[in-house]
Protein backbone atom coordinates (compact mmCIF):
# COMPACT_ATOMS: atom_id res chain seq x y z
CA UNK A 1 0.00 0.00 0.00
CA UNK A 2 1.20 3.67 -0.47
CA UNK A 3 0.74 5.65 2.18
CA UNK A 4 0.32 9.64 0.81
CA UNK A 5 3.53 11.59 0.70
CA UNK A 6 1.52 14.16 2.70
CA UNK A 7 1.47 11.85 5.25
CA UNK A 8 4.99 10.94 5.43
CA UNK A 9 6.34 14.70 5.18
CA UNK A 10 3.89 15.91 7.98
CA UNK A 11 6.59 13.46 9.86
CA UNK A 12 9.59 14.02 8.49
CA UNK A 13 9.23 17.91 8.24
CA UNK A 14 9.12 17.99 12.57
CA UNK A 15 12.58 16.90 11.76
CA UNK A 16 14.27 18.72 9.48
CA UNK A 17 16.24 21.26 10.44
CA UNK A 18 15.23 25.07 9.63
CA UNK A 19 16.59 26.45 6.44
CA UNK A 20 17.60 22.62 5.71
CA UNK A 21 17.65 21.49 2.17
CA UNK A 22 19.94 18.50 1.17
CA UNK A 23 21.87 18.67 -2.12
CA UNK A 24 21.75 15.37 -1.99
CA UNK A 25 20.26 12.15 -0.42
CA UNK A 26 23.08 9.02 0.50
CA UNK A 27 22.20 5.04 0.64
CA UNK A 28 24.36 3.43 2.35
CA UNK A 29 24.98 -0.76 1.90
CA UNK A 30 26.38 -3.26 4.55
CA UNK A 31 29.49 -2.51 6.07
CA UNK A 32 29.33 1.36 4.88
CA UNK A 33 27.58 2.89 7.81
CA UNK A 34 31.23 4.85 8.90
CA UNK A 35 30.64 7.40 5.84
CA UNK A 36 27.54 8.57 7.62
CA UNK A 37 29.56 8.41 11.15
CA UNK A 38 31.69 11.51 9.21
CA UNK A 39 28.31 13.80 9.29
CA UNK A 40 28.00 16.63 11.20
CA UNK A 41 25.09 18.75 12.42
CA UNK A 42 23.14 15.63 12.23
CA UNK A 43 19.21 15.36 12.87
CA UNK A 44 18.45 11.49 12.73
CA UNK A 45 14.98 9.98 12.85
CA UNK A 46 14.66 6.51 13.09
CA UNK A 47 12.61 3.99 9.88
CA UNK A 48 10.34 3.01 12.58
CA UNK A 49 9.05 6.76 13.17
CA UNK A 50 8.04 6.97 9.14
CA UNK A 51 5.11 6.22 8.12
CA UNK A 52 5.02 3.54 5.09
CA UNK A 53 8.04 2.37 6.57
CA UNK A 54 9.58 -0.82 8.60
CA UNK A 55 12.95 -1.18 10.03
CA UNK A 56 15.47 -3.29 7.90
CA UNK A 57 16.62 -6.14 9.90
CA UNK A 58 20.23 -7.06 8.34
CA UNK A 59 23.19 -6.75 10.41
CA UNK A 60 24.84 -4.11 9.32
CA UNK A 61 22.25 -1.69 8.86
CA UNK A 62 21.28 0.59 11.13
CA UNK A 63 17.55 1.80 9.74
CA UNK A 64 18.15 5.84 10.23
CA UNK A 65 17.29 8.79 8.10
CA UNK A 66 19.60 11.10 9.11
CA UNK A 67 19.88 14.93 7.99
CA UNK A 68 23.20 16.96 8.04
CA UNK A 69 26.66 17.92 6.81
CA UNK A 70 29.07 15.58 4.65
CA UNK A 71 32.16 17.96 3.73
CA UNK A 72 30.07 20.74 4.71
CA UNK A 73 27.44 19.27 1.81
CA UNK A 74 23.59 19.37 3.17
CA UNK A 75 22.75 15.66 2.48
CA UNK A 76 19.94 13.01 3.63
CA UNK A 77 21.45 9.98 4.50
CA UNK A 78 19.83 6.66 4.30
CA UNK A 79 21.02 4.54 6.89
CA UNK A 80 19.65 1.11 6.70
CA UNK A 81 18.30 -0.15 3.36
CA UNK A 82 15.41 -2.12 2.40
CA UNK A 83 15.68 -5.13 0.45
CA UNK A 84 13.11 -6.89 -1.27
CA UNK A 85 14.57 -10.25 0.16
CA UNK A 86 13.36 -9.01 3.37
CA UNK A 87 9.99 -8.87 2.39
CA UNK A 88 9.92 -5.21 1.69
CA UNK A 89 7.44 -3.96 -0.37
CA UNK A 90 8.47 -1.92 -3.09
CA UNK A 91 6.12 0.76 -2.20
CA UNK A 92 8.73 1.13 0.94
CA UNK A 93 11.36 1.63 -1.30
CA UNK A 94 9.13 4.48 -3.10
CA UNK A 95 8.95 6.07 0.14
CA UNK A 96 12.01 6.28 1.31
CA UNK A 97 13.49 8.04 -2.23
CA UNK A 98 10.69 9.83 -2.34
CA UNK A 99 11.43 11.56 0.81
CA UNK A 100 14.82 12.22 -0.48
CA UNK A 101 13.02 14.22 -3.92
CA UNK A 102 10.80 16.27 -1.50
CA UNK A 103 13.10 17.44 1.14
CA UNK A 104 14.54 18.83 -2.19
CA UNK A 105 17.04 16.95 -3.32
CA UNK A 106 18.30 16.28 -6.68
CA UNK A 107 20.95 13.87 -7.18
CA UNK A 108 20.57 10.29 -5.61
CA UNK A 109 24.18 8.85 -4.19
CA UNK A 110 24.11 5.51 -3.98
CA UNK A 111 26.40 3.05 -2.39
CA UNK A 112 26.01 -0.86 -1.92
CA UNK A 113 28.27 -4.18 -1.49
CA UNK A 114 28.54 -6.18 -4.26
CA UNK A 115 30.52 -9.31 -6.29
CA UNK A 116 32.36 -8.69 -8.58
CA UNK A 117 32.37 -10.39 -12.36
CA UNK A 118 35.82 -8.68 -13.21
CA UNK A 119 38.93 -11.08 -12.34
CA UNK A 120 41.18 -7.23 -12.01
CA UNK A 121 38.47 -5.89 -9.35
CA UNK A 122 38.95 -7.69 -6.51
CA UNK A 123 37.32 -6.98 -2.92
CA UNK A 124 37.95 -4.10 -1.29
CA UNK A 125 37.98 -2.04 -4.30
CA UNK A 126 35.45 -0.16 -5.85
CA UNK A 127 32.94 0.05 -8.77
CA UNK A 128 31.44 3.61 -10.49
CA UNK A 129 28.28 1.65 -11.48
CA UNK A 130 27.51 3.15 -15.68
CA UNK A 131 24.49 0.82 -16.37
CA UNK A 132 22.26 -1.86 -14.96
CA UNK A 133 20.11 -5.24 -15.71
CA UNK A 134 16.77 -5.55 -13.67
CA UNK A 135 16.99 -8.94 -12.91
CA UNK A 136 14.77 -8.30 -9.50
CA UNK A 137 11.84 -9.98 -9.89
CA UNK A 138 9.21 -7.16 -11.56
CA UNK A 139 9.57 -2.97 -11.47
CA UNK A 140 9.02 -1.00 -8.65
CA UNK A 141 6.91 1.16 -11.04
CA UNK A 142 3.88 -1.06 -11.93
CA UNK A 143 0.73 0.14 -11.03
CA UNK A 144 -1.37 3.37 -10.98
CA UNK A 145 0.80 6.33 -12.12
CA UNK A 146 0.64 9.41 -10.16
CA UNK A 147 1.46 11.57 -12.70
CA UNK A 148 2.09 14.41 -10.45
CA UNK A 149 5.31 12.72 -8.89
CA UNK A 150 6.82 11.39 -12.32
CA UNK A 151 5.85 9.92 -16.02
CA UNK A 152 4.29 6.32 -16.63
CA UNK A 153 7.03 5.36 -19.02
CA UNK A 154 10.50 6.39 -17.98
CA UNK A 155 13.60 6.26 -19.70
CA UNK A 156 16.86 4.28 -18.53
CA UNK A 157 18.90 5.74 -20.84
CA UNK A 158 22.15 7.65 -18.89
CA UNK A 159 20.45 6.16 -15.88
CA UNK A 160 23.73 6.56 -13.91
CA UNK A 161 23.75 10.24 -14.70
CA UNK A 162 26.99 11.16 -17.10
CA UNK A 163 27.96 13.83 -15.45
CA UNK A 164 28.32 12.71 -12.00
CA UNK A 165 30.25 9.87 -13.20
CA UNK A 166 32.43 12.12 -15.00
CA UNK A 167 32.56 14.18 -11.19
CA UNK A 168 32.61 10.92 -9.45
CA UNK A 169 36.13 10.23 -11.60
CA UNK A 170 37.35 13.36 -10.77
CA UNK A 171 37.33 13.11 -7.60
CA UNK A 172 39.06 9.68 -7.55
CA UNK A 173 41.83 10.95 -9.37
CA UNK A 174 42.32 13.08 -7.04
CA UNK A 175 42.33 10.88 -3.89
CA UNK A 176 44.32 8.56 -6.26
CA UNK A 177 41.67 5.90 -6.10
CA UNK A 178 41.38 3.09 -8.97
CA UNK A 179 37.76 3.56 -9.89
CA UNK A 180 36.50 0.29 -12.02
CA UNK A 181 33.52 0.92 -14.08
CA UNK A 182 30.48 -1.24 -14.58
CA UNK A 183 27.07 -2.86 -15.32
CA UNK A 184 25.36 -3.88 -12.50
CA UNK A 185 22.87 -6.81 -12.07
CA UNK A 186 20.64 -6.74 -9.53
CA UNK A 187 19.54 -10.22 -7.74
CA UNK A 188 16.59 -10.99 -5.51
CA UNK A 189 18.45 -12.51 -3.06
CA UNK A 190 19.50 -13.52 -0.16
CA UNK A 191 20.60 -16.44 -1.37
CA UNK A 192 23.98 -15.48 -3.10
CA UNK A 193 24.30 -16.81 -7.05
CA UNK A 194 25.28 -19.98 -8.42
CA UNK A 195 28.24 -20.20 -10.42
CA UNK A 196 26.19 -21.23 -13.33
CA UNK A 197 23.75 -17.88 -12.86
CA UNK A 198 27.40 -15.53 -12.90
CA UNK A 199 28.16 -17.48 -16.15
CA UNK A 200 25.19 -16.82 -17.50
CA UNK A 201 25.19 -12.77 -16.44
CA UNK A 202 28.37 -12.64 -17.61
CA UNK A 203 27.27 -13.78 -20.71
CA UNK A 204 24.60 -10.48 -20.59
CA UNK A 205 26.82 -8.24 -19.77
CA UNK A 206 27.20 -7.69 -16.18
CA UNK A 207 30.35 -6.81 -14.33
CA UNK A 208 28.97 -6.70 -10.73
CA UNK A 209 25.80 -8.50 -8.74
CA UNK A 210 24.16 -7.68 -5.84
CA UNK A 211 20.83 -7.46 -4.43
CA UNK A 212 19.77 -4.02 -4.33
CA UNK A 213 20.32 -0.84 -6.18
CA UNK A 214 18.26 -1.65 -9.27
CA UNK A 215 14.70 -0.15 -7.70
CA UNK A 216 16.27 2.51 -6.14
CA UNK A 217 17.35 3.72 -9.32
CA UNK A 218 14.43 3.16 -11.19
CA UNK A 219 12.41 4.82 -8.76
CA UNK A 220 14.90 7.85 -8.38
CA UNK A 221 14.47 8.17 -12.34
CA UNK A 222 10.80 8.20 -11.87
CA UNK A 223 10.86 11.25 -9.71
CA UNK A 224 13.90 13.29 -11.49
CA UNK A 225 16.51 12.93 -9.51
CA UNK A 226 19.94 11.76 -10.94
CA UNK A 227 21.90 8.76 -9.71
CA UNK A 228 25.57 8.04 -8.52
CA UNK A 229 26.44 4.72 -7.69
CA UNK A 230 29.79 3.05 -6.43
CA UNK A 231 29.87 -0.47 -5.92
CA UNK A 232 31.99 -2.15 -2.77
CA UNK A 233 33.30 -5.40 -4.19
CA UNK A 234 32.96 -7.43 -1.23
CA UNK A 235 34.12 -10.75 -2.75
CA UNK A 236 34.25 -12.36 -6.32
CA UNK A 237 31.44 -13.68 -7.58
CA UNK A 238 30.27 -17.13 -7.17
CA UNK A 239 33.00 -19.54 -9.01
CA UNK A 240 35.05 -17.04 -9.74
CA UNK A 241 37.09 -16.80 -6.49
CA UNK A 242 38.88 -19.12 -4.47
CA UNK A 243 36.66 -19.19 -0.97
CA UNK A 244 32.74 -19.24 -0.46
CA UNK A 245 31.02 -16.49 -0.10
CA UNK A 246 29.96 -15.14 3.14
CA UNK A 247 27.54 -12.53 4.78
CA UNK A 248 30.86 -11.80 7.41
CA UNK A 249 33.27 -11.77 4.44
CA UNK A 250 31.49 -9.22 2.57
CA UNK A 251 31.29 -7.53 5.45
CA UNK A 252 35.14 -7.67 6.11
CA UNK A 253 36.03 -6.73 2.84
CA UNK A 254 33.20 -4.02 2.84
CA UNK A 255 35.07 -1.87 5.43
CA UNK A 256 38.39 -2.25 3.47
CA UNK A 257 36.38 -0.54 0.42
CA UNK A 258 34.46 1.85 2.90
CA UNK A 259 37.94 3.39 3.46
CA UNK A 260 38.03 4.41 -0.08
CA UNK A 261 34.24 5.45 -0.22
CA UNK A 262 34.72 7.27 2.99
CA UNK A 263 36.86 9.87 1.27
CA UNK A 264 35.50 9.65 -2.40
CA UNK A 265 31.85 10.31 -1.49
CA UNK A 266 32.65 13.93 0.48
CA UNK A 267 35.13 14.65 -2.47
CA UNK A 268 32.45 13.47 -4.91
CA UNK A 269 30.11 16.12 -2.89
CA UNK A 270 32.39 18.79 -3.01
CA UNK A 271 33.38 18.34 -6.80
CA UNK A 272 29.58 18.49 -7.51
CA UNK A 273 28.76 21.63 -5.39
CA UNK A 274 31.66 23.12 -7.13
CA UNK A 275 30.22 22.16 -10.29
CA UNK A 276 26.84 23.29 -9.87
CA UNK A 277 28.32 26.84 -8.92
N1 LIG B 1 26.11 -11.51 -4.90
C1 LIG B 1 25.01 -10.77 -4.54
N2 LIG B 1 25.09 -9.79 -3.67
C2 LIG B 1 26.28 -9.49 -3.13
C3 LIG B 1 27.44 -10.21 -3.46
C4 LIG B 1 27.34 -11.28 -4.39
O1 LIG B 1 28.32 -11.95 -4.74
N3 LIG B 1 28.45 -9.67 -2.74
C5 LIG B 1 27.92 -8.65 -2.01
N4 LIG B 1 26.61 -8.55 -2.24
Amino acid sequence: MNTPMSEVMEVINRYVPKGFTPKAGLILGSGLSSLAEQMTNVVTIPYQAIPGLHAGGVAGHASLLAMGYLNNVPIVCLRGRLHLYEGTAYSSIRTLIQIVRHLGASVLVLTCAAGSLLPEAGPGEVMLIRDHINFHPGNPLVGPNDESIGPRFVSMDNAYDRGLREIMETAANKLNIKLHQGVYISTLGPSFETPAEIRAFKIWGADAVGMSVVPETIIARHVGLRVACVAAITNPAAGMGTEDITHEGTLHYGEIAARKLVKLIPEFLQEMQHAAG
